[in-house]
């Protein structure tokens, strides 16, 4: 939660990412930079008039030369060109500060979007122990929120920086040409304006980070919430639901006040310290018209000069602090995206096209986390078209071992072999598309019920959908819904019943025809009349495939060869399965 990543190791970071974007932030900058010089001439127009309409001084040498000496003789022509070049001085700042607008949204909103895509792929890779420790709220937080650091800090935070910079040097330039004693004051005020924004600046950092772990921890309840609706009324906890999300956006609420708090008295201290230097410039200026060295228009272009000179220096200081809010979540984001998967794909791994599904477990054991060893030294042996059962006690073991045939994780120690190659050896995504695989919990996505058959074999044709769905047996109900295969499922299928789901997912592994079937528990919540069916479907589908199948209804496991059974994390035996071998 705390600063962790030094501003160096960050900086260079971000400056990577925005590489590709070089060219427009550089267009950004320059275009930027030209309000230096539009904010050097802004006074000029006051000048002339004071000093040369209403006074009788000469109009400055650059603008001499400019004008044709004419205008110099008459002071309405001259009162004139100061109003001409109020409008044109304007008109040139807007047309700038149109300019920045477009490009600046035009560049940031390409840059988050990049950036989203980059986290939301990364995000996506990550293992599976990854999520199984970081809620989907942080997650939603870090591609919504965080990743738009990547638009802040160049274009609110660097740029105006530099900009700020260049005009600050400019406008003191000017000033000292006028008069040094000025410009020494207003510079005076630099140092403690640095000592402020580096002290604030690093509470609002710290500050930062707590509020955004806290704004997660609030998404996250209601999303849990939401996710669990049924659950949270079945048993009438709303009210506990409610002082739980009361509780962590309270602190998030303080967490904001207190960021508000720091913030305002940094403003505060800010002007404060400029009113000051104007005060003391103020009095000088006043000294040097009284005792001649100074015209009265110059001592208004000065102030005028002062009052800019102190807005970049402002910009300079409520910048950095700003900032933090992004520093953070770029923090963040940067600690994310160097996070390698643990499930890694060998630098020069095998390709895969179709396994032949000779599976070996040789002295496999796991643990999701270190002290508790959920599955201990497996060895096991299974011949390409076998059909494993497996039998055992609930949390034996049972879909952590089909979880490391997947590699959804790695062993802890020890190898599997399919087709006699290392798991690992293999490329990931080809690893993975050797299996058809329905979870114990089937999960649907929200959309269409034939989008979700097809889900693993997207583009095929509708007939292989029905098809895959008749052998699941989901043909009938599907036809007898009001919109057929068009029936949108709802989030996770809610719309559907935890039958009818699991036959969804049935027919989405049945249509990926992968040389290899994993199926944890497939007719757990279908009646038994409809289990003998599908079972004898999977009969025609286990064909010629090494097939896994979890499940505690001898029914079920009618037409496997062999059982495996694990009791608590212990492989006990390897058995041929008597009923199949009788029948
Ligand atoms: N993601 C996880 N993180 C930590 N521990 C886990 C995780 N998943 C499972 N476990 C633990 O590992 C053990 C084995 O779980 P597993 O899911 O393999 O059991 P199972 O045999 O499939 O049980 P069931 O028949 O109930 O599905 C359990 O004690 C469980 O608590
Ligand atoms: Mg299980």
């Amino acid at each position: 939660m705390t600063q962790t990543v030094s501003n160096r190791v960050l900086y260079s970071w971000i400056l990577g990412k925005l590489r590709p974007f070089s060219f427009h932030l550089t267009g950004i900058l320059l275009l930027g930079l030209l309000s230096a010089p539009l904010a050097l001439l802004t006074p000029l127009p006051l000048k002339i008039a004071v000093d040369s309409v209403i006074g009788s001084r000469p109009v400055p040498e650059f603008l001499q030369a400019l004008l044709p000496a004419a205008a110099m003789e008459s002071t309405s022509l001259l009162l004139g060109i100061a109003i001409v070049l109020v409008m044109i001085i304007a008109s040139l700042g807007q047309l700038q500060g149109f300019g920045i607008c477009v490009l600046s949204s035009y560049t940031g909103e390409r840059l988050i979007m990049s950036f989203r895509a980059q986290v939301f792929r990364h995000m996506q890779r990550l293992s599976l122990s990854y999520h199984d420790t970081h809620s989907a709220a942080e997650s939603i937080y870090r591609i919504q929120h965080d990743a738009a650091c990547v638009k802040h800090i160049p274009i609110d935070g660097f740029i105006p920086f530099l900009r700020a910079g260049f005009t600050l040097f400019g406008m003191i330039y000017i000033t000292a040409l006028i008069d040094w004693q000025m410009a020494m004051v207003a510079l005076g005020v630099s140092p403690i304006l640095f000592i402020l924004t580096r002290t604030s600046g690093r509470k609002l950092r710290k500050k930062w980070s707590e509020v955004k772990y806290m704004e997660t921890s609030t998404t996250g309840i209601v999303q849990e919430v939401f996710t669990a609706l049924r659950v949270v009324k079945a048993f009438g906890r709303e009210d506990y639901e409610q002082a739980r999300f009361t509780r962590e956006a309270s602190h998030f609420m303080r967490g904001h006040i207190r960021l508000a708090f720091i913030g305002a008295s940094f403003d505060f201290f800010v002007s404060m310290t400029i009113a000051l230097g104007t005060a003391v410039a103020l009095l000088i200026g006043v000294s040097h018209v009284r005792s001649g060295i100074l015209t009265l228009g110059e001592l208004l272009m000065v102030m005028a000069y002062l009052a800019q000179l102190y807005g970049p220096l402002e910009t300079i200081s409520k910048k950095v602090a700003e900032m933090q809010a992004s520093l953070t979540s770029a923090e963040r984001v940067m600690t994310l995206l160097k996070q390698g998967p643990d499930v890694p794909e060998r630098p020069h791994a095998r390709p895969l096209a179709r396994a032949k599904g000779h599976v070996v477990f040789r002295n496999v054991a796991f643990a999701y986390d270190p002290e508790r060893t959920v599955l201990h030294n497996s060895s096991f042996e299974i011949e390409p078209g076998t059909r494993v059962g497996i039998v055992g006690t609930t949390g034996a073991g049972k879909t952590t071992l089909l979880n490391l045939l997947t590699r959804f994780y790695d062993p802890t120690s020890g190898q599997i072999l399919l087709d006699g190659v290392d798991l690992r050896d293999y490329k990931v995504a080809d690893l993975r598309n050797q299996f058809a695989v329905v979870l114990q919990d089937p999960v649907l996505f929200s959309t269409s019920i034939a989008e979700n058959i097809s889900y693993g074999r997207p583009g095929c044709r509708f007939e292989e959908i029905v098809a895959a769905a008749k052998a699941a047996n989901a043909h009938d109900f599907i036809v007898h819904l009001r919109d057929g295969y068009d029936t949108q499922v709802g989030e996770r299928g809610v719309r559907l019943s935890g039958g009818e789901r699991q036959r969804l997912s049935l027919a989405r592994a049945f249509l990926k025809r992968a040389p290899m079937l994993i199926l944890d528990e497939p007719t757990s919540s279908v009646d038994t009349k409809t289990e003998a069916s599908i079972v004898d479907t999977m009969e025609t589908l286990m064909r010629g495939r090494t097939t896994f199948i979890i499940a505690h209804r001898l029914s079920t496991l009618k037409n496997c060869d062999v059982q495996l059974v694990i009791e608590q994390g212990r492989l006990l035996a390897l058995e041929p399965i008597m009923t199949r071998a009788m029948a």
